[in-house]
């Protein structure tokens, strides 16, 4: 049956938001509908499709009573853009539907009886609190309506900015973006214009032909220094044009402290590349979080909030609550972000991380701190700690894997190192669940597990968890 399609048109009315954004209604019949676009509070009129195991897909035709809590969105974008999903639902209703969620997760994917979620924390700048964007070049420009009924318009071969939703094949030339900070949006718009008028074509997964890749804008809130990351394929004669590109970026906006050029041969649509070529400055930006002063290279993760990071932040090393002679292990520590805020009260901090140039970065921001009471580990956390609590027993391990949660090794030798308190941060509520429930099977409570919304709009949301040992 699953997998099956329903035909017909039925009016609901959606009470809530699952994960990902889609409102969820019941049928008369009692079965659960997931409408995309649709809000709660929100009666509609919708046409069935794809039947699941726990519910039934169906498409949105006609909103018949609309929700107290719809706004207007602010972008224009907005309704194909992928990049966010929530601009029409009220913040307040954005933010409680985020927690209820985590509570969902804990529930039903980790089998908490009654998970203690607090209440969600709130963004302070519900708009420009991204200091990261990823923009993609494509050879096939996304159209609306009214520009595919225009057809002198634009150039449709060339494109700039981000994938509709659930369009990988496609490009949005982006005219504005709500997100980060209004200076990203005018140097996505210069590289727009030069990348149209170089001659060179964008790279395609089609063909794997073309030229302009990606390009990322990254800010230092805090720094006023801004790094832009141009990615094209292996072509050394063109190299000449990001280079002017490069200056013309480094005149027009002198708060772009660095230049990169990454070349790429990887034929996956990721934006890394084998070599990078620094052209104009040093190569990274820096960026202030609680007090600490953090270097920042192309590659390395760093929280996309800076405001809302410092917060979450904060409250790690609260719940870690350290006394001076304590140990810290930091697990998937990327640049030492939360391993510096807490070697400031720790005895010593040891974080692991995989990737090299992160662990650069974390070496090079202990110093900038005058912070030696650290030590950055390189390689896989499951490796690493297979050997057990080798850098000393920890009092307190702090994990923050990336989307995917912890690796199942690591799952089970972190209750082997004996910490008497684990500090979870999370980006994905599934994964934390499933991960929390497992450690709590190996003799640890969960205490309190605390949604912070970091990314308004959109449908993701970061947690961090308290467990101590029983
Ligand atoms: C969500 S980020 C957290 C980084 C850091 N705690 C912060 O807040 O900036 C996850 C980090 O895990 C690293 N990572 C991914 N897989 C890993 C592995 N197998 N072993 C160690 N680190 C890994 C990533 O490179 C990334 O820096």
């Amino acid at each position: 049956m699953h997998g099956e399609k329903r035909s017909g048109i039925v009016e609901l009315d959606i009470d809530r938001l699952a994960f990902g954004g889609k409102g969820l209604g019941k049928t008369k019949e009692g079965r659960v509908v997931s409408v995309e676009g649709s809000l709660p509070g929100q009666r509609v009129r919708v046409r069935l499709g794809r039947v699941r195991e726990h519910f039934t897909e169906a498409r949105l035709e006609e909103v018949v009573r609309q929700s107290p809590h719809a706004v207007s969105p602010r972008c224009t974008h907005f309704g194909y853009c992928g990049g966010c999903r929530l601009q029409h639902l009220d913040y307040p209703q954005q933010l409680e539907a985020k927690a209820n969620q985590v509570r969902e997760a804990l529930e039903l994917l980790g089998g908490f009886a009654e998970p203690p979620v607090e209440q969600g924390v709130a963004c302070r700048h519900v708009y420009g609190y991204r200091n990261k964007m990823e923009y993609t070049f494509g050879d096939v420009r996304w159209l609306t309506p009214e520009e595919i009924a225009r057809p002198d318009q634009a150039d449709r071969d060339f494109a700039l900015g981000l994938h509709p939703r659930g369009r990988w094949d496609r490009i949005i030339h982006l005219e504005e973006c709500h997100l980060p900070h209004a200076m990203s949006v005018e140097i996505l718009k210069v590289v727009q214009d030069a990348g149209a008028r170089s001659g060179l074509r964008p790279y395609t997964t089609r063909t794997h032909e073309g030229y302009w890749r990606f390009l990322i804008v990254r800010q230092g809130v805090r720094t006023g220094q801004w790094l832009v990351d141009l990615i094209t394929s292996d072509e050394p004669r063109e190299q000449v044009k990001v280079e002017t590109l490069a200056r013309h970026l480094n005149e027009t906006f002198p708060g772009v402290t660095t230049v990169t050029h990454t070349i790429s041969s990887s034929r996956a649509a990721v934006a890394t590349g084998e070599e990078e070529r620094v052209l104009i400055g040093p190569g990274f930006i820096e960026e202030e979080i609680g007090g600490l002063r953090f270097r920042i290279s192309p590659r390395a993760f760093f929280q996309t909030n800076t405001e809302g990071a410092e917060r979450l932040y904060e409250e790690a090393v609260e719940l870690a609550a350290l006394g001076e002679g304590e140990r810290v292990y930091d697990v998937y520590c990327g640049t030492g972000t939360i391993a510096l805020l807490m070697a400031a009260r720790a005895r010593e901090v040891v974080g692991f991380e995989l990737e090299a140039a992160a662990v650069v970065d974390a070496r090079a921001n202990a110093e900038l701190n005058g912070l030696e009471n650290t030590v950055f580990v390189e390689g896989d956390a499951a490796k690493l700690l297979r050997g057990g609590p080798v850098w000393g027993e920890p009092d307190v391990v702090v994990l923050d894997p990336p989307r995917a949660g912890l690796h199942p090794d690591v799952r089970s030798l972190v209750p082997a190192l004996g910490a008497g308190r684990l500090v979870y941060v999370s980006c994905n509520p599934a994964t934390l669940a499933a991960d929390l429930a497992e450690i709590c099977r190996n003799g640890y409570e969960l205490k309190t597990v605390i949604p912070h919304d970091m990314f308004p709009h959109t449908p993701h949301v970061e947690c961090v968890s308290l467990l101590t040992a029983c």
